[in-house]
């Protein structure tokens, strides 16, 4: 199984703009079928650019990119959009038919696919998205957390073994975003879709990564699991982010009150966990009993 080629792989990859501007710079980027990764980085670090680049969408002066082992380059322009779904940071930049249906069935009847089977798709990528009541709606009338599920779906309806999302939960309300962390899951764990997602928000997207890139000023500074890259937090200071607020709670009440907590607790439930085995139990069974 480790053997298999990488689903996306780039090797020493440098891109810079017709202006100079020098914008990935040595990049490794690999990623497994199957895997969910996040690249995480503030703003203007490079993250579209190399997103456009693992898409095809622009090609790097040096280095090379592979897409499960074969070179993109090589790829028939309709073989990378079946292989290699992308999610746009801005949906109008995707969205353009005048129905959700309409955008929505773009992709498969551009493949020349019976209408039925458009049809069966665009039903069942909407219903993926959780917005099965959306298809008749005009696009323009849709709201910005709308759109970006309509912009999935259409994604999803040509039905990608690898899916890459640019900021896919930037601009969406606390539920919104719980409901995009809860679908992009279903897609990768129920699904087997392989996800790479672009992101700056450190609080939920990347602690439910398999692995995260930590890139900054077009380079990758650490490549590891979340508590891996989180644990080195000059690093992350250096890379203009901070720590998840649940983790920097538990880091404070170790560091200002010599609460025993151990390593780095990033999610509400890892934190929950450390603090509730500090409690003693007859102290937890009152508070329930009140
Ligand atoms: N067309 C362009 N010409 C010149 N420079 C560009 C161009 N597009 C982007 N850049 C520069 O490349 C760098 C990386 O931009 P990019 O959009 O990839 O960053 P990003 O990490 O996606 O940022 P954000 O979080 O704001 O979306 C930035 O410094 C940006 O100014
Ligand atoms: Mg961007």
């Amino acid at each position: 199984m480790s053997d298999a080629p990488f689903a996306l792989e780039t090797d020493a990859l440098s891109f810079a703009y017709p202006d100079g501007f020098v914008a990935l710079s040595d990049i490794a980027f690999r990623v497994r079928s199957g895997e969910f990764v996040a690249m995480l980085a503030s703003n203007g670090s490079g993250k579209t650019t190399l997103i456009k680049v693992l898409a095809g969408l622009l090609s790097a002066q040096k280095g090379s990119t592979r897409i499960n082992g074969r070179e993109l380059r090589d790829y028939p322009q309709t073989e990378l959009y079946q292989l290699v779904g992308l999610v746009f940071q801005n949906p109008n930049d995707q969205l353009f038919g005048a129905t959700v249906a309409e955008d929505v069935a773009f992709g498969p009847r551009n493949l020349g696919l019976p209408e039925t089977e458009v049809r069966r798709r665009v039903a069942e990528a909407l219903r993926a998205v959780g917005a099965e009541e959306l298809g008749e709606r005009a696009i323009h009338h849709l709201s910005f957390g709308q759109q970006k599920r309509v912009a999935i779906a259409g994604v999803l309806a040509m039905q990608p073994p690898i899916l890459i999302l640019d900021e896919p939960t930037a601009g969406l309300d606390p539920a919104g975003e719980h409901s995009m962390l809860h679908l992009l899951g279903t897609l990768n764990r129920k699904m087997g879709i392989t996800i790479v997602l672009a992101t700056h928000s450190v609080d939920t997207l990347p602690l439910f990564a398999d692995r995260i890139y930590l890139l900054n000023q077009g380079r990758v500074l650490k490549e590891g699991s979340p508590e891996e890259v989180f644990r080195d937090q000059e690093l992350i200071e250096r890379a203009s982010l901070r720590l998840p607020h649940v983790s920097r709670l538990l880091s404070e009440l170790k560091r200002l009150d010599g609460v025993p907590i151990n390593g780095l607790p990033l999610t509400l439930r890892e934190a929950r966990e450390q603090l509730l085995s500090l409690i003693p139990d007859e102290l937890i069974v009152e508070v329930k009993a009140s």
